[in-house]
């Protein structure tokens, strides 16, 4: 058992991240400022975890020096839990809009860069040490090669991938300055789906930036139809294609990060956490509408810019250095995600 502090944890990934940890038996402090969640999310978390008193909340902003050190104070002080200091983090919270960093650069470097910098003072004052980072795909730009391994270029095309790539960068210095720190900076492809319960799930604010929400919605009737934004990129039915990881197959693979970061000796792992399959925009729909028996109204609209035409991951390193590799298909994942969606029309506030 560990004592983690999760940042961003009552978003979608983190929520279910949380799920798997409080499962295995570790104790959770979640600081979150609900810029993008609700507290519902931890609640309903601990009810199916069918845990109490294993993760406390923290109401707080990581940009902030004093609320991060009030998370590390809560580790050393509760009475009410066994936490006496905290063994690792595990760090979502972030801003993730590739259009909304273009309109406010500022803001994402903030968050996403100034608030990472506050944390891993934080830690390193607290003399922790180990850390798993939320990267993404998006600093590959557009692969040259696909699937991509690891080891591809980095070349970020919009602001939110600048901030990730200088993010992974400030872990390498750190890597690279001190023994002892233990880092993964783990870059998700794109994750979609929900825990099957259908009682967490992926609840964006506004519209949603990627496809799998936007399907959901317009099945649900929240929208009139879906807009694909281009039909003549170069590939099979001229749509886009992703690499689609169910959310509970990234909430395991963080927890299996973990675990051999705590048992290994220090080092620092970068690995792609992905399918390794790539789904074209159409074939996502047919496989939708067919699970679900929903129709999903589209029409097309010219190239969005800054969309690359294809990403997949080579996730064969991920396999190798931690043994996992998704379990999860498209099939589970549309019916997961629908099952959220019927069961929470407006999200956490249904
Ligand atoms: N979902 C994706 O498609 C995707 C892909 C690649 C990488 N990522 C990264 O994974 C992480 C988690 O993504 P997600 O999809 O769960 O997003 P999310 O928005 O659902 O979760 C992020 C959480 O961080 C919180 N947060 C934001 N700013 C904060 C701050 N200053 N202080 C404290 N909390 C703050 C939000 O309220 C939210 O609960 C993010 O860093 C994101 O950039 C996401």
């Amino acid at each position: 058992m560990a004592n983690l502090l999760i940042t961003g944890g009552a978003g979608f990934i983190g929520s279910h991240t949380c799920l798997v940890l409080l499962e295995a038996g570790h104790q959770l402090i979640v600081i979150d400022n609900f810029i993008n969640s609700s507290p519902e999310s931890l609640k309903r978390v601990e009810k199916l975890a069918g845990t109490q008193n294993h993760l406390t909340l923290i109401k707080g902003d990581i940009c902030i020096e004093s609320d991060v050190e009030r998370a590390f104070a809560v580790a050393h002080t509760s009475n009410a839990l066994s936490y006496s200091s905290i063994d690792a983090v595990i760090h979502f919270a972030g801003l993730k809009s590739v259009s909304e960093s273009r309109i406010h650069p500022l803001y994402y470097w903030d968050v996403n860069v100034n608030g990472s910098h506050t944390l891993l003072k934080v830690m390193a004052a607290h003399g922790c040490r180990t850390i798993v980072f939320s990267s993404s795909a998006t600093i590959y730009g557009y692969p040259r090669q696909t699937p991509t391994p690891e080891d591809a270029s980095i070349a970020p095309i919009n602001p939110y991938g600048h901030t990730k790539a200088t993010v992974e960068q400030l872990l390498a210095d750190l890597a690279g300055s001190e023994s002892g720190w233990r880092i993964a900076r783990l870059r998700y492809f794109n994750p979609v789906g929900a825990h099957p319960s259908g009682l967490i799930g992926e609840d964006p604010r506004g519209i949603p930036n990627n496809l799998f929400p936007l399907i959901t919605q317009v099945a649900a009737g929240r929208r009139s139809h879906l807009k694909i934004f281009g039909r003549d990129w170069p590939t099979s039915d001229g749509t886009g294609i992703r690499d689609y990881i169910h959310v509970m197959d990234l909430a395991e693979g963080h927890y299996t990060t973990l675990k051999v970061l705590l048992d290994e000796k220090p080092q620092m792992l970068t690995l792609n956490l992905g399918s390794g399959v790539g789904i074209s925009v159409l074939e996502m729909i047919s496989t939708f509408e067919t699970t679900c028996n929903q129709k999903v109204p589209y029409q097309f609209t010219a190239r969005r810019f800054g969309d690359a035409p294809k990403t997949i991951a080579d996730a064969s390193l991920a396999q190798a250095r931690l043994g996992w590799a998704t379990k999860r298909d498209l099939i589970e994942i549309c019916r997961d995600g629908w099952a959220w969606q019927q069961a929470n029309p407006y999200g956490y506030d249904s």
